[in-house]
């Protein structure tokens, strides 16, 4: 393969393990990872490293230009909780990124882009169960119109520039390599390492707050298989509804005493429930799974299983 592949924002909770993905996928030397702050020992080692802010257009056109960038994956952005506390700032960020990198790719400088959207971009509005992909998108947070407007855009520079942008409306997305920061589904990650150090959790949603969400494997599995897809597979260039499993608070505390029978989970909420309660509860990805053949593979059960050793084998 003959790809050169920029990730800005490299050293988030899903930019790592993309880094380390695509370089397994493309070769190290092929994948430069890039991110506001210094990598990881590991992300220095693997391959190319760049400090990158991604609002920096110049910045952005000169690496590029110095790698023969053909790719970009464009992973920096202020999530939904941090986003409500600082909204001029996460405008900025999610906005002039996702322009700059639009513009490199309408004046021809690299030939693929991927961009995430999220379950976010739908609203207190739209249809709850089995979302569809088109329907009433009236989002209430900053970040959710920040992607909303973001997908018009993509759309709009394919449309009227050609543009190859291809996008995901994630779910919520569950690691144990990175830990995500400031987004409304962190508890399902956080979960996890607090059962492991002293089996109890303090929940910030309430337990029937229902929530799509993926296991990260799945997740980078679906962004690469989207970019490496033929061109003519992909018929939505807003974004596509993803899906793999929905759960709530007390489903996923279910999940994990039958590893661990002592946890305890405790409910406190803060005003990350009013985000999640906007939120979808289970999307319909029937396009994604038409259009190019995606599938996930864990559940529930599995992800616990597979979270648990991993998280034991790296304390
Ligand atoms: N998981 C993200 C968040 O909670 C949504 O895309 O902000």
């Amino acid at each position: 393969m003959s790809d050169t592949i920029l990730i800005i924002g490299a050293c988030g909770q899903i930019g790592t393990e993309l880094t380390q993905k695509l370089r397994e996928i493309y070769g190290d030397s092929n994948v430069i990872a890039s991110d506001i702050r210094e990598g990881t020992a590991e992300m220095l080692k693997t391959g190319p490293f760049e400090i990158l802010d991604a609002t920096d257009a110049e910045e952005m056109l000169r690496i590029v230009k110095k790698y023969q960038v053909t790719q970009v994956y464009l992973m920096a952005a202020m999530l939904s909780a941090t986003a409500e506390k600082y909204p001029r700032k996460a405008w900025d960020l999610n906005m002039s990124s996702l322009l700059a990198v639009l513009d490199l790719a309408k004046d021809k400088h690299i030939k693929q882009f991927y961009w995430p959207s999220s379950i976010a971009s739908f609203g207190p509005t739209s249809p709850k169960i089995n979302t569809p992909q088109q329907t009433i998108m009236e989002p209430s947070t900053v970040y959710g119109i920040s992607k909303l407007s973001g997908e018009q855009w993509c759309n709009y520079y394919h449309e009227k520039y050609g543009v190859d942008v291809r996008s995901i409306r994630y779910p919520g997305i569950i690691s144990w390599k990175t830990k995500p920061g400031g987004g409304t589904t962190d508890y399902a990650v956080d979960i996890y390492f607090k059962a492991l150090e002293n089996a109890s959790y303090e929940c910030f949603l309430s337990e029937g707050t229902r929530l799509p969400m993926m296991y990260m494997q799945d997740a980078i599995a679906a962004t690469i298989q989207i970019m490496q897809v033929d061109a003519s597979q992909i018929n939505i260039r807003t974004s596509y509804n993803l899906a793999a499993m929905s759960f709530t608070p007390q489903e996923i505390a279910g999940a994990i005493k039958s590893y661990i029978p002592a946890f305890k989970m405790s409910y406190k909420t803060d005003f990350r429930q009013e985000i999640a309660d906007s939120w979808p509860q289970v999307i319909d990805d029937a396009k994604a799974r038409k259009d190019w053949n995606w599938n996930h593979s864990f559940d529930l059960k599995l992800m616990t299983e597979d979270m648990l050793k991993n998280l034991k084998e790296k304390s």
